[in-house]
């Protein structure tokens, strides 16, 4: 759990900016229908204002009027100003100071319209949203007859909000988090887009990375049904290239998108990267006979939560130099601290010999007076770099002491380049909250889990359910993982030991599955041309994810 105070303002108002290439691309995609009156609920520094007025003014169109809303009064002056300066002057702006979900509830009610809507909707979780935005989006889900979780995020109502907001047959062209595609959170705007739209493309953007934005985003760039359409609602998951953007091909990409009919659609959007063929096959191994949800054979927990890591984690020298000796324990703390599958007790002292900080501190629930002066000069250390006062410190009492402290049989480090990997700890360590806590279920066992969890067909399933960030690693949270397909089979002799070496020998991940998938997946019943079928499909959303070409 994340807490408000510790998060920066940016990330409280949900203020990412939209780069100017991509402002182009969706703004000509827009201006391509002709619309006159156009709405941007979130319009920040008016990147798109000024993308549309450029189009307007080339197009001699002089009847385009822009509503830009939002909450931040700074940012509507700057707006006021700059169009004062007539840095707008091809469309009418209209600027509206307001949060925008009360704006849209008061405008629905009035049966306002637009013809478009483009824009960057701010993405804050709804646990930070003020207590007014999170009423203000429980009524919204509420009166659209959607299904409401706490998980939300804010950019959810803004997106529903202005699909209503549209006119039949008109456009919306949103920045969006990847997260649209899969969260168990958006399955009921999934539906409602699905629902409610002609038309839906989901544009994953080649090298569209922000070094402030954690999570990857899409462009969701759809058409609201028209009064005489009558078919099933067309959805594609096409990918711009930095050729399409940077040159502002978005007619030419346009007629290279493919679309499909939505109705075969798994409540995840995920599974529409797969083609027909590659998703037969995944459908087939999830319906195997050994074929497992992780959720049925483990349980996830998160790691310890130290709040002051630096303080908590300690190599040899500080243990020998504050004679903590009786209060260290042995810990793993980073990927690059396990180099294999098996963290065993040769791991742990070769981390000890290298200085790193193998040494968890586990102080007993006492007064500060009754250590030893040595371990108290530690201590009073920590309070002079005024850890205390930490927001997870200091709502613990003494704050050196650290809840739900044990260790797992195996663990899963949180954040992955190609692969998520499970660790069988046989050195009996502790994690922080850099790994999971992975508890077999009843008859489970840990090293077979661990083994057979390195296959194509769970390293697919990985992508389906994993969330992406900058820099293309994926991460899973425990609802994800407990949704992995896991094929539990037969494990052969020593095949744990041999699967670690390929690790110590930095093999690469599509060498390691293809040696397990032999083992694994033959074992689960699959033929050669549907095991290439699955190991091809995880190459390419990794490589989507990754935005390689
Ligand atoms: C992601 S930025 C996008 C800015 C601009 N549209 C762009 O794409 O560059 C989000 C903007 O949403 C605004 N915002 C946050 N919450 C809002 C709300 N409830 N109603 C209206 N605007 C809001 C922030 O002030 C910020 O300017």
């Amino acid at each position: 759990m994340n807490f408000k105070v510790l998060e920066s303002q940016r990330k409280l108002t949900g203020s990412y900016y939209t780069p100017q290439t991509i402002a182009s691309f969706i703004s000509k995609w827009i201006m391509e229908s002709s619309p006159k009156k156009i709405l941007e609920p979130s319009c920040g520094d008016g990147v798109f204002f000024s993308e549309i007025n450029n189009i307007a003014r080339t197009q001699k169109s002089r009847d385009v009027s822009i509503h830009g809303v939002d909450l931040d009064q700074d940012v509507i002056q700057d707006l006021k100003l700059r169009k004062k300066k007539n840095e707008f002057e091809s469309v009418a702006l209209n600027l509206v100071h307001s949060d925008f979900l009360e704006y849209s509830i008061e405008q629905t009610s009035k049966n306002t319209r637009f013809d478009a809507v483009i824009g960057n909707p701010p993405f804050i979780r709804y646990q930070y949203l003020e207590a007014e935005h999170q009423r203000l989006t429980e009524k919204i889900f509420f009166e659209s007859n959607l299904t409401f979780t706490k998980h939300t995020n804010a950019w959810v109502p803004f997106v529903i909000q202005s699909i209503k907001l549209l006119n039949a047959g008109g456009r919306l062209a949103m920045v969006i988090p990847t997260e649209l595609m899969h969260v168990l959170h958006a399955n009921s705007l999934r539906k409602y887009l699905i629902d409610t739209c002609q038309k839906i493309a989901v544009v994953h953007v080649e090298d569209l990375f922000s070094s402030e934005v954690l999570q990857g985003v899409v462009l969701l760039m759809c058409e609201k049904k028209s009064l005489s359409f009558k078919g099933k609602s067309q959805i594609a998951f096409p990918t711009a290239s930095r050729f399409d953007l940077h040159n502002g091909h978005v007619y030419e990409f346009l007629q290279t998108i493919n679309y499909k009919t939505s109705e075969n659609l798994d409540y995840k959007w995920t599974e529409g990267l797969l083609t027909p063929e590659e998703k037969a096959v995944y459908k087939k191994a999830k319906d195997c006979k050994n074929t497992k949800l992780f959720f049925d054979i483990a349980e996830v927990d998160v790691g310890i939560v130290t709040g002051a890591n630096d303080f908590f984690l300690v190599s040899d020298h500080v243990v020998k130099k504050y004679a903590l000796q009786k209060y260290s324990k042995p810990m793993f703390g980073r990927s690059s601290h396990v180099k294999g599958v098996i963290f065993s007790q040769k791991d742990m002292d070769e981390n000890r010999q290298q200085g790193l900080p193998v040494n968890f501190l586990e102080f007993p629930q006492i007064n500060k007076s009754l250590f030893s002066k040595k371990v108290q000069d530690y201590i009073s250390f920590g309070e002079s770099q005024e850890l205390h006062g930490r927001y997870k410190c200091r709502i613990r009492s003494p704050w050196y002491v650290v809840p739900s402290i044990w260790a797992s049989g195996v663990s899963m480090l949180k954040r992955a380049h190609d692969l998520p990997r499970l660790i069988h700890n046989e050195a009996n360590s502790y994690t922080t909250d850099t790994a999971y806590r992975i508890r077999t279920k009843s008859g489970i066992k840990e090293d077979r889990l661990v083994w057979c969890f390195v296959n194509s067909l769970t390293a697919l399933s990985n992508e389906l359910e994993g969330r992406h960030y900058g820099g293309g690693v994926i991460e899973l949270v425990p609802s994800e993982i407990e949704r992995l397909v896991v094929p539990y089979v037969d494990m052969p002799k020593n095949a744990l030991k041999k699967l670690d070496k390929l690790y110590r020998l930095k093999k690469s991940a599509g060498e390691i599955l293809k040696e397990q998938d032999e083992i694994i997946l033959k074992n689960l019943g699959l033929n050669d041309k549907e095991i290439n079928i699955l190991h091809s499909a995880w190459v390419r959303l990794r490589n989507r994810r990754q935005r390689k070409d």
